[in-house]
Parts: C-alpha cells; structure tokens; sequence
C-alpha cells in the first residue's frame, strides 16, 4: 500500500522520519509453501508442573493427555515437552541417566505413546527436549567414563589434569561455581558447563554422536513432531582449554569460552543428516548467541534447524552476562531492537517468537513498570505473541495470565540456578534481603509454580503436596474461572490465536517497525500484498498520543479496553486492519 494514502499532510513526513525505510522483509514465507508449524503455535508443558494425576504431588504425563482438549482450545499445532526422560532431578529433567526411557514419575512408555496418539488425533504433535550438551552424573555413560582412564568410555566426556592441584581452566559453570569438578576415581577434572551433576558429552568421540543419534531417532520411531533442542552452542569445545578474561567474580563464564565455536556446524550438519533429514518435523534449537549475521548458517534451508531459540529480547537487562544481581532497568527501546533484529535475521527463515519458557520469569512481571495492570500486560504482550512474524511459543500458564510466585525465604526455591545467583550475590557483599529480592524477581521457579486449573485446594493440580507452592493468586487466576469469563486473559488468547491462523498478513506478511526510538509505545505494521495489520502497545502506566494520526482509516480489530479513544490509555494494545 501506498504510505501517502495513510499518512497526510506535513505531520507526516515527521511520522516517515520515524519509520525505519531499512525494514520491510518477510517475502520469503510469501513465496513458498507453508509448513505445519508455521501455521499454528506451539504450546510448552513443564510437565511436572502440569497435573498431577496420582497424588504424588509432580505432574505426570496422563496429567497431559487429560487436559489435551484445553490445549487444543488455544489453536495450537504442537506440544513442546520439556524433558520426561529418566533423570535423578537434580535440574528438572535436563540430568538425564536414560534417553530412551520414561522416568516413572512421569509415567510409562505406553502413557507417552497414548499422549503421541491422542495428540495426533487433535491435530497436535509432540515435540520432545533433546539434551545433547551433556547427561546426568548417574547416567551409566558416565559412571564407566569415571570408572578408569582406559575403560571404553573414558574419552566419552570432557576429562583434564588439573594444574597445579587446582582447575585446569578459570571457567565458571552456567549456574555458578567452577566449570570443573574433581573425580576421585579417575584422579582427573571433568567439565560440567551446567551443574557438577551434568557432565559435558565430548562430541570429538563419534561413537558419542551415533549414541545421541539413535536416541534422537528412537523418538521418531514413536511418532514426535519435532525437537527442541538444548544447550546447542556449547557441543563444540575450543582445541586448547585456557584461562578466560576474569569478570567482576574473578572467573570466566565458560559461554565465553565455548558458545558457538568454530567448526560446531559439521557437527550439526551430521546431526541434521542422521537425525532430521527425511522428516516432516519441526526442529528449534536453544542458540544463546549466534550472531544475526550468522544465521543463515544455522536455520533454514541451507542451515541445520527450523528455527533458533535466541536470547536477545529476553536478556536485555543483562547486557554483561546473565548475573542478576547486575540487572539493568528494562529499556522499550532495546526490547523493540532486539525483536526487530531478530525479525530482520529471520526474513529469510523463520522465528519462534517468545516471552516466557521455563527459565524466565513471568513476563507481566518482567517487561513492564511497576504498578502495570497485570491483565492488561497479559493481553498486551499476547498481542504482540501473535502479531509478529514467526511461530508463536505459549508457556504454560502464560494464556491464564500467570505473574512471578516471590517465595520469601530463599529456601522456598528448588531451582539450581536460583540457589547459585543467591550465593554469587552474597559473596559480592549483597545482604540476604538484597540478594532474595533478585531471586524472587529472576528466579526460574517464578515459571515453575504449578498450574492453575481450578479454586479448588491446590488449585487443582494435585491431590497431593505439590512439589512447589501453588501461587496464591489461584482463586481468580484460574482455568475455569477465566474459561467461564469472556473477558479473560485465556479467552483473548484463544481469539487472538484463531485470529492469527487464520490470517495470511499475518503469518506471511513483512514486518516494519515504526516509531523505533519511542520509549513508550511499540508499533510495527505486517503487509502482504495492499493488505495491512499494525499493532500499537503502549508499555506505560499513562495515555500516550498515537503520534500524527498514523491510524487515520484505520479500523481496530483487536484490543485490550472494549472502547476506543483517539490516544492509547496505560498498557493499552491495539491491532489495527488498515
Ligand atoms: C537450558 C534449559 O532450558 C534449562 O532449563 C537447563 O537448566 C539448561 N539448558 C541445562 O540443560
């Protein structure tokens, strides 16, 4: 469409100033035929917060089976399992000791069989967590690795000499701690990037990849949809292990060290060809930072997976490294970079487009000023969920409009990674009260609270102890009540969701952002053809002016307030047909 037959008279050329001319893509989905998962989103289960159908106080597997109505009701195409595998639990699931088995707290082989079937018959695929990067301490590939330095597995991790009876490197593992741990039986350092109890895989060992490759291709054989697959950037090692540049904590994160190093793409490229290749699955991996510039490499066609996981949007308030004690306050203008950026990257592949996932907080609670109406956040961010370019990503809970728990004891968390940013707080001179606060505003646990179906005692997840608190906003923010609520945050997901899959603008269209370097609104427009949508958030807790009549003739479809008035009201979101 023609921008002059919108924008008029000389407030508009102030308005064309402020609309970046570089960003209009999007043309390659317009072109081509549309796979499955680009018509409809995916949903991800944190499956031990899910339902309970024992009484063992964990979510289980039939727990989801149960509630595939509910799911299908939100128009998605896929469920995204996190992980089910046997696994001692010491990280939730991504510890895994067995990758063909069902932990039997989850359920059995013949449940997870009954949900693919289930599932399939709704239209719905499951898409299963591949955790590559490494296993559990307890997983029996380790325990022989461990046993001696000749037995046939003793190459099958990342085993050193220390130096002079210290760590061989200065690196700093993910959830805090060295990146090394002593083995007495080996009398040698092995590398664990995430806990002491998750060893790293040493992929140099092909007999390593041919073992992660059948696991992967068991899965296939029973049906799954696709896989999201962890950790990624970390399977490659550097050739020579050296010290890191110290940070504030006089370490080095080992993502420094060994995120995305060369050569990682033959691994992939084989893992693509072994596992993915023949397939009509849909595969998303978690790629913290690979570069915009070097995505073609990694997804799409000539790349290895459909789609990359990456952490720009989310992490914003982390410009040095994930240490939440040194957040920084959330800036609009960054947040809109970086998905625009992203969107940009992706205008020859594909985006999964998020918020929220199992180790984020809840996101009313994370990208909004304080004293933000929760509801509105809920339903102002869904529309940005689906107005962007990609396959929208749904946690859990997040339809229900689901905030941060803040526990207020630190020993309230069961989160790893909680525990570790406590102590890393406490020995850079934070008191208990200062570093709690952090956690209870970064805390993973925020996204692990169980869900909420119903008033009842536990909100009607279990019968039993839930293994964490239920949040104690449960009697109003729940799925029954909010089903039974035509103005609910659950029953706007599901409008909005059918909204968007049924919209070619929206799931083929370009995307442009206008306005970039607002600090108060967000508005981008899609285009397909003479067809156009623009959404318009304001991210305040005041009435913000739509500048210059950019929406003259335009016709509201979607919103967060019934009415319409000619300036946007606090967290205010709007999607407009033009
Ligand atoms: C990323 C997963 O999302 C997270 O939950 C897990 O702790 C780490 N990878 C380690 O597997």
């Amino acid at each position: 469409m023609n921008r002059r037959n919108f924008i008029k008279g000389a407030i508009a050329l102030t308005v064309a100033a402020m609309i970046n001319p570089t960003e209009l893509f999007g043309t390659a989905t317009a072109a081509t035929a549309l796979k499955w998962w680009q018509k409809k989103s995916v949903y991800q289960i944190y499956p031990k917060s899910f339902l309970d159908t024992t009484g063992s106080g964990t979510g289980d597997l039939r727990g989801i089976t149960r509630r595939l109505d509910y799911i299908a009701s939100l128009g998605v195409g896929a469920i995204w399992l996190t992980p089910v595998y046997v696994s001692p639990m010491v990280d939730n699931g991504y510890d895994i000791a067995d990758y063909t088995a069902i932990d039997p707290r989850f359920g059995t082989l013949a449940d997870f069989d009954e949900l693919v079937a289930e599932a399939k018959a709704r239209d719905i695929r499951i898409i299963m967590d591949l955790v590559f990067n490494h296993t559990s301490d307890k997983h029996p590939w380790f325990i022989e690795s461990k046993s001696s330095r000749d037995n046939p597995k003793a190459d099958w991790y990342i085993w050193r000499d220390g130096k002079k009876n210290s760590a061989p490197t200065n690196w700093r593992s993910i959830f805090g701690g060295s990146a090394w741990q002593w083995c007495d039986e080996r009398q040698q350092f092995y590398l664990h990037s995430f806990a002491t109890a998750q060893p790293d895989l040493n992929w140099e060992n092909p007999a390593v990849r041919r073992a992660l490759y059948d696991a992967a291709n068991f899965w296939l054989n029973r049906g799954v949809g696709g896989f999201r697959i962890d950790a990624i950037v970390y399977i490659k090692k550097p050739r020579n292990f050296v010290d890191g540049p110290a940070d504030a904590d006089g370490t080095c994160s080992v993502h420094n060290m060994t995120a995305a190093t060369p050569g990682i793409l033959d691994f992939l490229h084989e893992f693509r060809r072994e596992v993915f290749d023949g397939h009509d699955i849909f595969t998303v991996a978690e790629a913290n930072s690979v570069k915009p510039e070097d995505l073609p490499a990694w997804v799409g066609e000539r790349g290895v997976f459909n789609a990359l996981f990456e952490f720009s949007h989310v992490n914003i308030m982390f410009p040095h490294g994930e240490v939440w004690h040194r957040a920084e306050l959330f800036k609009l203008s960054d947040f809109k970079r970086a998905l625009s950026d992203s969107q940009r990257a992706t205008r020859d592949s594909w985006y999964p487009i998020y918020f929220e996932n199992h180790d984020k907080p809840r996101s009313v609670d994370n990208f909004f000023p304080h004293g933000t109406d929760k509801i509105l956040a809920a339903k102002a961010l869904a529309t940005i969920l689906f107005t962007l370019r990609g396959t929208p990503f749904i946690y859990q809970g997040q339809e229900l409009g689901f905030a941060n728990a803040a526990f207020d004891s630190i020993d309230a968390y069961d989160d790893i990674s909680s525990r570790g940013q406590y102590d890393l707080a406490r020995a850079d001179g934070l008191s208990d009260k200062e570093a709690l606060r952090f956690v209870q505003k970064f805390s993973r646990d925020n996204a692990r609270t169980p869900m909420q179906w119903d008033s009842s005692p536990n909100a009607g997840f279990t019968d039993g102890k839930p293994w964490l608190p239920v949040h104690d906003d449960f009697a109003t923010v729940n799925a029954d009540v909010e089903s039974r609520d035509e103005n609910s945050v659950l029953n706007f997901y599901r409008r909005l969701s059918d909204f968007r899959n049924s919209s070619d603008v929206l799931i083929r269209g370009d995307y442009r952002e206008l306005l970039p370097a607002s600090e108060e609104l967000y508005v981008f427009e899609r285009t397909l053809a003479d067809k156009k949508i623009c959404t318009a958030v304001n991210f305040t807790t005041h009435d913000v002016a739509i500048p210059a009549k950019i929406f003259d003739g335009a016709r509201k479809i979607f919103g967060n307030y019934p009415d319409e008035k000619n300036f946007l009201r606090p967290t205010e979101a709007i999607i407009y047909e033009l």
